[in-house]
C-alpha cells in the first residue's frame, strides 16, 4: 500500500491533514441522486481509504441526498480521531435531482443538523458554504446573510471550522470580514487555471485550497500532452493530473473522488510521483491553452 504521507501534509482550520485526501460524491447513485449501485463497493473504497492513512474526506448532506454521508458513518464510525470530514451546505436536491439553492438562516440550520445526525457527529470540523450564484461557476453576490447564520451556528458550536466554495476572490474577501475562513473549495485542475492568483494569495496566508473535479469532474481530463508525459514516467495520466497539483502549490489539498477501489489505489499512489522540471512545463502548458478539460 502507498504510504501516502510522502505527499506532505497542510493546516486544515486548527488541524494538520495529509495533501491526499478522498472525496466521496461519487459514490452516490448516477447523478449524485440515490443510493449506489454497488453499496459494499462504496463501503470498501471508504474502509480502504482510511485504511491507507487518508484523514480528510470531503461530502455533503446533499449527495444523495443524505446516502454518501450514511455510507461514511456505516463504513467508518466511530471514527479515527485524525480524521477530519468535510461537508458543505447551500443546496437541496428536488425529487427529480435538480440542485436548488437553499440559503435562509432555517435551511443553513436545518442542513448543519442533517450532516450531524447522518454523519454521527456532535460538531461538524469543516463546513463549506458552497454558494450558488453561478451554477457552472463562481459568480458575483453578497454571502453576508448566508455566511452571518453560519457563523451563528458556529457559535453554538455545531461547527468547528468555516470554508467557502464556488467563490470569488471579491466574495473570499468579504467572507474573511464575516467569520475565520479555513479554506477554499473551487473548480481547478490542469485545465481549468482560472483560480492560479487565489491560490497564490491564499498559500501566502496558509489558507488551504481544495480543487474540487481535480481529475476533470464527471469527464476526466484528456489531452496528449497529459498522456505523453505519463507514458514518459511510466505512470497513469489521472496521477500525473495530481501529482501537478500537488506541485503546484503547498497550500492544495487533494480530494479526488472515486467509486472504484482500483482507481483508488491508483490515485494514492500519486503521493510517490515525482515531476522533473520538464514535466512541470509541458503540463503547465495544458492551462494556457483550450485545451478540452
Ligand atoms: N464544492 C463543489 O461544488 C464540488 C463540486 C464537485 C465535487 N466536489 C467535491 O470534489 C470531489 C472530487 O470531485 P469529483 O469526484 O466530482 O471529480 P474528480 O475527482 O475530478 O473525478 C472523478 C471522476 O474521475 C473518475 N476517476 C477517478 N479516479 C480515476 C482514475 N484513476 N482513472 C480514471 N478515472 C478516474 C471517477 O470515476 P470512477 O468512480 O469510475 O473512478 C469520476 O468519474 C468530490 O468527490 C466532491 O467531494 C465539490
Amino acid at each position: 500500500m502507498t504510504d501516502i504521507s510522502s505527499a506532505g501534509t497542510f493546516a486544515l482550520g486548527d488541524r494538520t491533514v495529509k495533501r491526499l485526501g478522498y472525496g466521496a460524491m461519487q459514490l452516490a447513485g448516477p447523478g449524485v441522486f440515490g443510493p449506489p449501485q454497488d453499496r459494499d463497493g462504496a463501503l470498501a473504497v471508504l474502509r480502504e481509504a482510511a485504511a491507507a492513512g487518508v484523514d480528510h474526506i470531503d461530502t455533503s448532506d446533499f449527495y444523495g441526498p443524505h446516502i454518501t454521508n450514511q455510507l461514511i458513518r456505516t463504513a467508518l464510525h466511530p471514527y479515527p480521531d485524525d480524521l477530519v470530514i468535510v461537508t458543505k451546505l447551500g443546496a437541496r436536491r428536488g425529487e427529480d435531482g435538480s440542485w436548488n439553492p437553499a440559503f435562509s438562516a432555517e435551511e443553513l440550520a436545518g442542513a448543519v443538523h442533517d450532516n450531524l445526525r447522518n454523519l454521527g457527529v456532535d460538531v461538524i470540523e469543516v463546513v463549506n458554504l458552497r454558494v450558488m450564484f453561478g451554477i457552472h461557476g463562481p459568480a458575483e453576490g453578497s454571502i453576508e446573510a448566508p455566511l452571518t447564520a453560519l457563523a451563528e451556528l458556529q457559535r453554538q458550536g455545531l461547527v468547528r471550522h468555516i470554508g467557502l466554495s464556488n467563490v470569488t476572490a471579491k466574495q473570499l474577501a468579504q467572507g474573511r470580514g464575516i467569520a475565520n475562513i479555513v479554506c477554499v473549495q473551487n473548480h481547478y485542475n490542469l485545465a481549468h487555471r482560472g483560480d492560479d492568483a487565489l491560490i497564490d494569495d491564499l498559500a501566502a496566508e496558509g489558507i488551504a485550497y481544495v480543487p474540487f473535479f481535480p481529475l476533470g469532474g464527471f469527464t476526466p481530463l484528456q489531452s496528449t500532452e497529459l498522456s505523453d508525459v505519463a507514458a514518459r514516467l511510466g505512470a497513469t495520466p489521472m496521477q500525473v493530473a495530481l501529482a501537478w497539483l500537488l506541485r503546484r502549490a503547498p497550500n492544495i489539498l487533494l480530494i479526488p473522488g472515486t467509486s472504484s477501489l482500483g482507481h483508488l489505489r491508483e490515485n494514492l499512489a500519486a503521493a510517490d510521483l515525482e515531476l522533473p522540471q520538464d514535466a512541470m512545463a509541458a503540463l503547465d502548458w495544458i492551462g494556457t491553452t483550450d485545451a478540452p478539460a
